[in-house]
């Protein structure tokens, strides 16, 4: 069976995945933290921690609250910072076989690009995970990923900073995901990630405060496939990139579903906390399917629901 997927056809160097499982970024560490767990080789690629060009603290606690068949997490990028990653966990990553793809946060284009910059030629980094779910500082906080232009802006200058492929990665928290999605695609993204979190809160009703300490948080897990579902269905059928499903998925058949609705690829986010094979069991899953359903290639399979 051949579950290859390319996720930068149109790149250079190309971004060849042995399978379509990834792995979300926040939930599965710098991978190194999986390890001793199971074979991360055998993973389709990891998308590590997201980085910011200085290491963050991160939000005031609490910063996690489940919800129902959800989590609201306010982490707040807490990461060691751009130089720490390099010097620390780049050269482990450049003896690994499964692809490395950092995910990358700022609060302007320019930090954005300077940390396409400095990853660019690393070894033991394949690609670029552009968040755009971040607030804009000089645009009074709104999230890059909001508007089809501030999202371009960002897309081509990480592109003209790196020799990298690069995904940019949609948040949901915007009125019209598809003009986002043919917005970056247009600036040059490799591939499209989608979705982030959604915007959520919780009340703690004995202090009739908010429960998190940054008041509001993301909103992940099974609670939210069927948004993510829709959107990766949306966004497939109109983007020529290759698109990478995210939300929700815990089970060998969500992820069919996603690759169905037209994504190439899918990330594990918060099944990992619950069950950290999560991403080897949904690879399993998917091999039984295809042998089940006589399906030789994976590709064969990515679009199918599209009409
Ligand atoms: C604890 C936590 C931390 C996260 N950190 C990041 C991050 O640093 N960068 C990013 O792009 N997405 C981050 N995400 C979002 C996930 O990568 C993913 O897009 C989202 O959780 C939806 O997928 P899921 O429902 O499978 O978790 C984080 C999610 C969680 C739960």
């Amino acid at each position: 069976m051949n579950l290859s997927v390319q996720l930068a056809p149109k790149h250079q160097r190309g971004l060849l995945l042995a399978n379509p499982v990834m792995t979300a970024s926040g939930t599965f560490g710098y991978g190194t933290e999986y390890s001793h767990l199971f074979d991360i080789q055998r993973l389709g690629a990891i998308v590590c921690k997201g980085t910011t060009l200085k290491p963050r603290e991160g939000n005031p606690q609490p910063r996690l609250a489940e919800t129902a068949s959800g989590l609201l997490n306010s982490i707040g990028l807490q990461n060691i910072g751009v130089k720490a990653l390099i010097k620390e966990k780049a050269p482990l990553w450049a003896s690994w076989r499964v692809p490395v793809i950092v995910n990358i946060a700022g609060e302007t284009v320019d930090d954005y690009a300077q940390l396409a910059g400095e990853l660019d030629r690393i070894a033991g980094i394949s690609a670029i995970e552009v968040n755009i779910s971040c607030p804009n500082i000089k645009a009074g906080g709104a999230e890059f990923g909001a508007k089809p232009e501030s999202a371009a802006e960002v897309t081509a200058a990480v592109k003209a900073a790196t020799s990298l492929p690069v995904l940019v990665k949609l948040t949901p928290n915007t009125s019209d995901i598809v003009k986002i999605a043919k917005a970056v695609a247009e600036a040059g993204a490799d591939a499209i990630s989608l979705i982030n979190t959604l915007r959520g809160t919780v009340i703690d009703i004995g202090k009739r405060r908010p429960l998190l300490g940054n008041i509001s948080g993301g909103l992940s897990g099974p609670a939210i496939k069927p948004v993510a579902l829709y959107m990766v269905y949306e966004v497939a059928g109109v983007v020529e990139v290759p698109v990478v499903g995210c939300g929700g998925i815990t089970t060998a058949s969500d992820a069919i579903e996603f690759i169905m609705a037209g994504a190439s690829a899918i990330q594990v986010g918060t099944a990992n906390f619950t069950n950290p094979r999560a991403p080897l069991d949904i690879l399993e899953g998917i091999e039984q399917f295809m042998q089940k359903e006589g399906i030789s290639n994976l590709t064969d399979l990515i679009g199918a629901a599209q009409g």
